[in-house]
């Protein structure tokens, strides 16, 4: 195995990296795809409550980075998503730092068919190191003018440093039935690809059973619209035609 490493970011932050960088990565793992997901997001933890790994993290990402316990260490599998592991980012401090980080993605890349990155929201220490180390990156961005205007930013970062338009793909999150029209900030879709200037990768619905499920601590129902839509999303990476239905 050589892992594909994808980073998953956004400019504004809440737009929901963290839960479709667990849903993206439970179905994967569904798929019989190893895949470790390790969270940049310093001192703002919530990966371990989506995957249900809270309270089972012994190490975290700043102890592997700073070199106080080896990587698989801090490994904990998801009790939540069969196949699905997590490294957890610390609940307070640490910097991710590139070094580090690149030498910890080439030691675990032999054993995981993807490793996902789930870096905070805006351009610091996190999105700089997880850039520096991903091959692809999925801009997770809500419907509104301003995580849109965000992303662009975002992306043209990523371009500027040397990725591709190829390397980049656009989800939008939370998305109701209210979010597009006249009377919305944002018209439809296009709008949506128009202003971020990446390629769509997938649409996932706003999800009352979504956030029930996290908040009881349970995995997300498969006939969630938000899962069915996250797999679909699992589907496209791995190369499968999967039409858009939004
Ligand atoms: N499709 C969805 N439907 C309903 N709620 C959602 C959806 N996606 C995310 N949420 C909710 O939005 C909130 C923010 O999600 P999340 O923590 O994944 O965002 P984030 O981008 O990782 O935030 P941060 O920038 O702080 O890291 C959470 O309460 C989550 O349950
Ligand atoms: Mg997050």
């Amino acid at each position: 195995m050589n892992a594909q490493t994808i980073m998953v970011c956004s400019g504004k932050g809440g737009t929901g990296k963290s839960t479709i960088a667990v849903l993206v990565g439970a179905h994967l793992a569904a798929q019989n795809r190893k895949v470790l997901l390790i969270e940049l997001d310093s001192g703002l933890r919530s990966v371990d409550i989506i995957a249900g790994v809270y309270g089972k993290t012994v190490y975290d990402i700043e102890d592997v980075l700073c070199g106080r316990c080896d990587g698989d260490k801090a490994v904990v599998a998801s009790p939540l998503y069969p196949g699905l592991s997590i490294i957890s980012a610390p609940y307070e401090g640490g910097v991710v730092r590139t070094a580090p980080l690149t030498r910890l993605v080439s030691l675990m890349s032999p054993f995981f068919d993807f490793i996902l990155l789930d870096t905070a929201a805006g351009m610091g220490p996190a999105f700089t190191a997880g850039a520096a180390v991903c091959a692809k990156a999925l801009l997770v961005l809500t419907p509104d003018p301003i995580a849109l205007r965000d992303g662009r930013i975002v992306a043209d970062r990523l371009i500027a440093d040397g990725h591709t338009q190829q390397d980049l793909r656009l989800v939008v999150n939370r998305l109701r039935p209210d979010s597009f029209g006249r009377r919305a900030a944002v018209y439809d879709l296009d709008e949506c690809i128009d202003t971020v200037g990446v390629q769509l990768l997938g649409v996932v619905p706003e999800s009352s059973a979504l956030q029930h499920s996290v908040l009881a601590g349970e995995a997300v129902p498969e006939n969630c619209p938000a899962a069915a839509a996250c797999a679909a999303i699992a589907g496209r990476l791995l190369g499968r035609r999967i039409p858009l239905t939004v």
